[in-house]
């Protein structure tokens, strides 16, 4: 099967959409291309698309380019493995498959080049792999000086957090072949980040399903959390859950951790013993059809919060009270220029009355989307289909104490709507909930 179930329609209007607003942006220009590179794929780890790439092409192979002309025509170029892939890996996007080009809603679709012998693209660059692509891109810049006309070259640029970090180093080596280009070029980034930023109802379906199945595996880990067990098997269980339910992977590594772990924020290592009357802080979500989730619980090993433990897990969960209650269309997820509007600072304010405010060491939230940790400029104000995470922690070292909630939540013209409510999450509810053995 090449094709996965994506309605690629989807794909072709977000691309159109960009183009419609590139022109707006640019109305003097009459040349213009946007390159767009899939990631590339490595021998230790499943492939996964680049977000963005996936956001606008929906082809989830790697290796591959998609040239956009500004006049409408749209290339995609595929790696050439020469029939060899498909007998090691998958079945996979083939230039001469009938009807392929329709369905993908480009142009023409073309190997990027000579068969490269492998089952697998390298990342290491040969020109005679991209030859075809090395040749159309040469006459089209002949073309563009040869009548003197304006023209541009738009592509992701932007190298924060080492997103697009193959694309850009690919995008260097054509720098160096045309340098002539170097000056014509533009960071896409900030306009895609803004179309991703605001979720369509069908993004926001995905979300929720991606949201529901993460409950599932909340409500199954609650079950089994008990002393003389393992982080591991906490784990374990999340994941079966998440894959069962159709979740093709954790949309980031699970964090299960226990006791003086619960204090360490991105804990990985998975691999002590529950000890009863100790905190375990799961912070976990599914991937579903590439949209994320991430809904944190902590529970209490043994199933009772201790006095202490409940003094301050009822802090917390009335932090996030608090900062749903404020969240509304014009106020900032995190603004350090504007504190008084930024739901991140008033969070911080509040947990100040308590003297608590040097016990939370990390941002309010983050935008849910394709990544976890989804693009979107936080010196934007929230607006209506913005989806992101409130999840105030306190984490107390010296008392092996740290306890976050973190809950998921669609931006609406009236304040936010919480794509999680299903999740119990009081102190009584939690403690419940292990109880419960249905
Ligand atoms: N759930 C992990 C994080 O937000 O960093
Ligand atoms: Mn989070």
């Amino acid at each position: 099967m090449i094709f996965n179930k994506n309605n690629y329609q989807i794909f072709k209007q977000r691309r159109d959409y960009l183009l419609s607003l590139l022109r707006k942006e640019f109305p003097l220009l009459k040349k213009g291309i946007i390159f767009l590179f899939a990631d590339f794929e490595s021998e230790r780890t499943v492939f996964r698309q680049d977000s963005s790439f996936y956001y606008l092409t929906g082809i989830t192979e790697p290796g591959a380019v998609l040239l956009i002309c500004l006049d409408g025509r749209q290339v995609l170029y595929l790696p050439n493995y020469g029939g060899i892939r498909q007998r090691w890996i998958k079945d996979c996007l083939i230039p001469d498959q009938p009807g392929i080009s329709q369905i993908l809603g480009v142009s023409q679709i073309k190997y990027l080049g000579d068969p490269c012998g492998r089952f697998s693209f390298s990342p290491i660059f040969s020109k005679d792999n991209y030859k075809n692509l090395l040749l159309d891109f040469s006459n089209f810049l002949n073309d563009n000086f040869v009548l003197q006309e304006e023209f541009e070259i738009f592509t992701l640029l932007d190298n924060m957090n080492s997103k697009y970090f193959m694309q850009i180093n690919l995008y260097k080596i054509f720098l160096d072949i045309f340098p002539q280009i170097k000056e014509k070029t533009r960071d896409l980034g900030p306009l895609i980040h803004n179309l991703r930023r605001i979720k369509s109802e069908y993004e926001i379906d995905l979300i929720y399903k991606a949201v529901q199945i993460t409950t599932f595996a909340h409500q199954a880990a609650s079950k089994i959390i008990e002393s003389e067990r393992f982080e591991y098997e906490i784990q374990a269980i999340i994941e079966s859950v998440f894959m069962q339910a159709g979740a093709k992977r954790p949309a980031f590594p699970s964090i299960v951790a226990s006791g003086k772990n619960t204090t360490v924020l991105h804990y990985q290592n998975m691999d002590q013993k529950l000890k009863e009357k100790d905190l375990i802080v799961v912070d976990i979500g599914a991937e579903y059809d590439y949209y994320a989730a991430d809904i944190t619980r902590t529970y209490p090993i043994g199933g009772k919060f201790t006095e202490r433990q409940r003094q301050i897990y009822d802090i917390v969960l009335q932090t996030q009270s608090y900062v749903e209650s404020i969240a509304k269309p014009g106020i900032y997820l995190n603004n350090k220029n504007e504190p008084e509007k930024s739901l991140h600072h008033l969070a911080v304010k509040f947990l100040e009355k308590k003297d608590l405010e040097k016990y939370i060491v990390h941002g309010i939230g983050h935008f849910l989307g394709l990544d976890v940790h989804d693009v979107g400029d936080c010196n934007y104000p929230l607006v209506p289909g913005d989806v992101f995470t409130i999840e105030p922690g306190i984490y107390i070292p010296q008392e092996n104490l740290g306890i976050r909630i973190e809950d998921d939540y669609l931006m609406t013209d009236q304040g936010v709507v919480c794509l999680s409510f299903q999740l119990p999450k009081t102190a009584d509810e939690i403690e419940k909930m292990m109880q419960n053995s249905d």
